[in-house]
Formats: structure tokens, sequence, C-alpha cells
């Protein structure tokens, strides 16, 4: 079920450099939020903040908040592996287990779930999952083949069906369309559409044509020099960002004077 995101005032550390600062920001449900930005500004930083996935590197940390529907997930007693089976997460590069069949590759986080389920239900998963992620009628005649056989948007959109498979109330994708081809592209942006029927979606795009057609809410993050923070300077409806920005540094970035 679709879950609503409320940043406040989060500043995130890699040990003592600060990263990204002072981000307040809602992001609405059944819907795609677009993140866009310059390189280094702290797009993924963000993301990865936004699940608890940026703590995994020692002396990474965050300060502020951060509630879906009204609970805070850096809250006391929260563990942050639910956290992450909550707020499902694809990565710019496609990162299934190589060595893992196709079927296994989706199954892994189910049996992780539910250590009973049946061999039955779990089939009748992967598919909805494959179907899901627009990939099952190219994969299901070789369900036991391991995922490294397939092609780039291939895994790319196996890594999605791995990432609903258990059903998560946010789907977070960085970059996930930054090495396809424009059919694969095309492909996961009618996903997304499809998608956000049922998830929070956040993207991270570098692709301008991609924010516009997909999103519905674009933030821009920016970065004053090196060494500064990141932070975000403007965050509003899609349609808004790409005709009318409030902010100059918008419109310089969306129009390609820098970045
Ligand atoms: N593991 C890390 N340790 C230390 N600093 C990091 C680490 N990862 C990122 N940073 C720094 O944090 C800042 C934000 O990086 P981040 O990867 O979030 O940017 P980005 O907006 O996603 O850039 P890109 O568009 O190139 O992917 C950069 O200054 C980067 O060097
Ligand atoms: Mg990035």
């Amino acid at each position: 079920m679709a879950k609503r995101i409320d940043v406040s005032d989060l500043n995130i550390y890699y040990g003592s450099f600060l990263a990204v600062q002072d981000v307040t920001v809602s992001i609405e449900p059944r819907s795609v939020t677009a993140l866009i930005g310059p390189s280094g500004c702290g797009k993924s930083t963000f993301l990865r903040s936004i699940n608890r996935m940026h703590e995994v590197l020692p002396g990474a940390r965050v300060e502020g908040k951060v509630i879906m529907d009204g609970q805070d997930l850096y809250g006391p007693g929260v563990d942050p592996v639910d956290v992450r089976r909550q707020i499902g997460m694809v990565f710019q590069r496609p990162n299934p287990f190589p060595t893992m069949s196709i079927y296994d590759n989706v199954a892994a986080g189910l049996r992780l779930n539910n250590k009973k389920i049946s061999k039955s239900d779990l089939d009748g998963l992967v598919e909805r999952s494959l179907r899901g992620a627009n990939l099952w009628t190219e994969v299901k005649d070789r369900l036991g083949r391991p995922a490294s056989g397939l092609s780039g948007g291939q895994q790319q959109r196996l890594c999605i069906a791995r990432a609903i498979a258990v059903e998560p109330d946010v789907l977070l994708m960085d970059e996930p369309a930054s090495a396809l081809d424009p059919i694969s592209t095309l492909a996961i942006e009618d996903l997304m559409t499809e998608l956000k029927e049922r998830f929070t979606i956040v993207i991270v795009t570098h692709n301008m044509q991609q924010a516009a057609r997909v999103s519905e809410q674009t933030g821009f993050f920016n970065i004053a020099g090196a060494g500064q923070p990141g932070r975000l300077i403007e965050f509003n409806p899609t349609e808004k960002i790409f005709s009318n920005p409030d902010q100059k540094a918008t419109e310089d970035y969306i129009s390609g004077r820098f970045g």
C-alpha cells in the first residue's frame, strides 16, 4: 500500500562531511516524485537516507526526521531491516544475484520474509512480480537460468521485479534507466506509470525529458561549490518546474546553462 513520506530538517553526513543539508519535503503516495540536479549534489545520498541504507557505511549518519505515514523511521526501536523491506530500492546499475536463477532472484526476498511459504504460492508471487515488471513473457521459459544471461534492460526489470515482489510501500529508483536503450527506457517509464497506482515512487534522473514525462512532483538539488553540502533548492509540481520555476538556479539547470 502506497504511503506518504515527510522529511524534515534532514542533514546527512559521511563522517564529518555534511553531504546534504536541511532537506524538508513531503512525498505524496500514488505518485512519482523526480529528483534532479548536477552530479555530486546528494541525490543518491538523500535517496538512501529515506530507507536507512545510508547508515550501512561506517561513520554515515543523519540528523532530522523521515516520517512514513506518521511513523518516524529513525525513531527508537525501529528496525532498519524492516524499513528497507517497506521501502524498496532499485539501483543505477542492475545488481541481480548473477549466479542465482531468474526465479530465485525474485523469490529471495519472499523466502526471507516467509520461511514457510509453499512452492505454489511462491510460483504465483514470482509470476505476478515478473508480470508487474513487464518481464514475464521474456523469461517465463527460462526461469531456472542464471540472471547473468539477461540483457542489461532485462536485468534492470528483474531488479524491479525483485523489489516489488515483497510489496513495499515505497519504491526508490536511482537512475534506473541511465544505462538503457531508448526502448527499454520507455518500457521502464511505462512501468513506473503503472506502479504508481500501488506504490509511492521516487526516482533520481539526469534525463529532463524523463522527469517531465513520468513525474508529478520534481525536486531540484544543487550545490554551491566543491565541499559544500547539497541542498534541495526547489520542490514543485513537475509542470511548474519545467515551465515557470521559482528559482533562477532551477531554470539555469533545466535549460542546460550549467550542471
Ligand atoms: N561513501 C561515501 N563516502 C564519502 N562521501 C561520499 C560517499 N558517497 C558519496 N559521497 C559524497 O557525497 C556527496 C553527494 O554524493 P551523491 O552520490 O549523493 O551525489 P549524486 O547527486 O547522486 O551524484 P550523481 O548524479 O553523480 O550520481 C558528494 O560530495 C560525494 O562525493
Ligand atoms: Mg547518484
